[in-house]
């Protein structure tokens, strides 16, 4: 399948501002419904048309809407108003040492998106909870690109009790997050191609606090998520 019309689902302003000023994307005022806070910015990036849908900040409490509920609905809205052949969502996120892991890193997803915050002991509705929504096949990508590859897992905290490191662990996940399962979940009813590229800021089988680890470590991951995005998107057998 050709790929010419690309939209990038980010949760944070900080994580998305790098890349839309590197690829010179202009707001497009109006993208979506006015009371929703999300912000389109699109242009064209090495001959594909590109958009990048950042969250926006929740009206109640200043801050970006970090997540799943927004994260699907601004998927949904990306999907109706920009139609894309491919959905990628972009971020940061926590990794497994244990794994591999290292500060820094770019992993693309490798499927299925699950969860291990939404735990639920009736039958059938288990697997529900944790949910199983495909990613595109990035193998060819990562090798050709140099990148990691590893299954993800969401949940809406960024911290973590022992129960969801176990459920992380169950999910056979490399990387833990808080939207592509969301995201995932959105393409796969909507029969969009998608997957995920998220730089880690922080170990989570590490002693030192997530927190911590996030804040001192978000610049660099950006900086790398920045760069990674960019040559993915001119990459020629996306
Ligand atoms: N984003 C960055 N680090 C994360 C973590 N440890 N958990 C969830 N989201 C994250």
């Amino acid at each position: 399948m050709k790929i010419d019309n690309i939209a990038l689902i980010i949760a944070m302003r900080s994580e998305a501002a790098p890349l839309i000023e590197a690829m010179d994307l202009k707001k497009q005022d109006g993208a979506f419904p006015g009371k929703t806070p999300f912000e389109g910015y699109d242009g064209s990036y090495e001959g594909k048309q590109v958009s990048v849908i950042v969250s926006g900040r929740s009206r109640v409490h200043g801050i970006d809407n970090v997540a799943t509920q927004p994260a699907a609905l601004m998927t949904f809205l990306a999907i109706d108003r920009m139609n894309p052949d491919l959905i990628i969502n972009a971020g940061t996120a926590g990794g497994m040492a244990e794994h591999g892991c290292r500060i820094g890193d770019v992993y693309l997803s490798e499927g299925p998106f699950c969860y291990h915050d939404r735990r639920i002991p009736l039958p059938r509705f288990r697997e529900y909870g944790i949910g199983s929504y495909p990613s595109v096949d990035t193998s060819e990508l990562a090798a050709s690109l140099g990148f990691k590859r590893g299954r993800i897992s969401t949940g809406d905290s960024l911290d973590m009790t022992d129960r969801d490191l176990e459920m992380i662990r169950e999910n056979g996940a490399v990387i833990k997050e808080m939207e592509a399962a969301a995201v995932a979940w959105v393409c796969e009813m909507m029969e969009v191609p998608m997957f995920a590229v998220k730089a880690i800021t922080d170990l989570i089988d590490r002693s030192m606090s997530t927190e911590e680890q996030f804040v001192a470590n978000l610049h660099l991951a950006v900086s790398n998520l920045q760069e990674a995005i960019k040559r993915i998107i001119g990459f020629d057998g996306l």
